[in-house]
């Protein structure tokens, strides 16, 4: 049953109806908005719309149609209604009769809509903080397993300096606590109510909307009812959030997918998350990774989308912001199961600490511990930045590394070189240098873990 039609003398066309229905994807809302309907009702009996005994009526009816949509919430997508709010209402009337249809009194689907989505985000946002906490998890656990394997650090994919294996997780781990973060304060945006607003103006009945939002868990009533029915900024926001995480995730899978390659060999990650070739049978490919460094680009995409959808829109309500559902329902999943894939992937991985130590020592990623060193010695660091430049040279023409020239090659270049140089040109020295605060010394990074430790007890 359509929830219109008294002006109209000619149903919808067939291909329009299938073009403006939103029943096949915002069906996933259906608890959402019976919750909101249980509340409305209670709502409308507090300034005597219903009866104590239709109130009652009507939320036993839409307690029933609950238990049914959990049961089975698939097969609503394909009812043929026009809306989720459509097919509520006509489910209602079937069962408790002609009261059902007093509950769109004072209501509007556009206040509805609005409230369902923002429940609907609610309760994903919990699941993704959830997701998030525990591959953060994961990353400490990994970054205390691994304390002391060293890994060679890149900039512009060239060997830099060695950096602790753990400094690596903990730096995932800092990006996840600020996507966490983000999250959590877009939350106290999108938990605001909008119900109460009607289509645009506000309801006439005297609704006490801050009881309404309290009673749906909401932390407050909206303030403007134009703005409540018409600003998708929560959607937009919450899209910004993955955005964000997906291009951190999307990092941490593209060097994953570096580490594991033949050429790298410095990590293996578990056969669960990797899948074979049909022709090559030496193969065992990084496919989760490269999963989520693919579904990036569709979660980018929904956001993006949502903001032209949304420009220059005049208020109030317009049928373009029915477009915002799709987008997020694909990307808020995506998300999710991206972080649940990359965790898989750090719990499973495997770390060839010969292989990263090999590589770290090579590459000349000392070079900055020896300009350093000349500095100590009085030379000023531009000037040791290009002696050391020369001994790299030198090296490099010798197919050694730094730390395996003889004191007679020093002081070709440089004659304030002494032996006191080999133990600086060491990879521990090097690492155990970078001693300020958030610098990749051991002891840095035991505090890093530790401080991740505790505050992941607090919460
Ligand atoms: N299906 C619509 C949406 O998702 C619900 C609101 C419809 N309101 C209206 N006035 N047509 O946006």
């Amino acid at each position: 049953m359509a929830l219109w039609g008294g002006r109209f003398s000619s149903g919808p066309d067939h291909a329009f109806k299938q073009f403006n229905d939103s029943l096949p994807f915002d069906y996933q809302m259906a608890e959402e908005d019976i919750i909101g309907s249980i509340a409305w009702a209670g709502a409308l009996q507090q300034v005597d719309v219903l009866t104590a005994q239709e109130h009652q009526q009507l939320v036993t009816g839409l307690n029933e149609l609950l238990l049914e949509v959990q049961q089975n919430p698939n097969a609503i997508a394909t009812a043929g209604d026009e809306d989720i709010h459509s097919y509520v209402e006509a489910k209602l009337i079937e069962k408790v009769g002609d009261l059902g249809k007093k509950l769109h009194t004072g209501r509007s689907r556009n206040d509805q809509v609005a409230t369902d989505f923002r429940l609907w985000s609610r309760k994903t946002v919990k699941q993704l903080l959830a997701a998030i906490a525990s591959l953060k998890d994961a990353l400490v656990t990994l970054a205390e397993k691994e304390f002391g394997t060293v890994l060679p650090g890149y900039t512009h994919l060239q060997r830099a300096q060695p950096v602790l294996f753990s400094h690596w997780c903990m730096a995932y781990f800092e990006m996840l606590e600020r996507d966490e973060a983000r999250l959590e304060s877009a939350l106290s945006r999108i938990n605001v109510c909008p119900l109460g607003s009607g289509a645009l103006a506000g309801t006439a009945y005297a609704i006490d909307r801050e009881q309404l939002a309290v009673n749906l868990g909401f932390d407050r009533a909206s303030r403007n009812s134009l703005d409540a029915v018409s600003d998708r900024d929560f959607v937009v926001e919450l899209l910004s959030c993955a955005s964000i995480s997906m291009m951190h995730l999307s990092r941490l899978a593209e060097d994953m997918i570096f580490y594991n390659s033949g050429e790298a060999g410095f990590i293996e990650l578990a056969d669960s998350v990797t899948s074979g070739s049909s022709l090559m049978p030496q193969k065992k490919n990084p496919d989760a990774l490269e999963l989520i460094r693919g579904k990036t680009g569709r979660v980018f995409g929904a956001f993006s989308a949502m903001m032209m959808t949304l420009k220059a829109l005049p208020l109030a309500y317009n049928k373009d912001m029915q477009e915002d559902k799709e987008g997020l329902f694909d990307a808020m999943p995506t998300w999710l199961a991206c972080i649940h894939m990359a965790e898989a992937c750090i719990k499973g991985v495997k770390v060839n600490a010969e292989k990263t130590k090999a590589a770290a020592q090579g590459g000349h990623a000392n070079a900055t511990e020896l300009a350093d060193y000349l500095v100590a010695k009085g030379i000023p660091f531009r000037e040791g930045h290009h002696i050391v430049g020369e001994l790299v040279q030198v090296a490099i023409s010798e197919g050694k590394n730094l730390e395996d020239l003889s004191i007679a090659q020093f002081k070709a270049v440089c004659d304030v070189i002494d032996e006191d140089v080999y133990p600086v040109l060491e990879l521990q020295a090097c690492l155990d240098a970078r001693l300020a605060l958030g610098g990749t010394s051991p002891t840095q990074v035991q505090l890093a873990i530790s401080n991740a430790k505790k505050n992941a007890e607090f919460t």
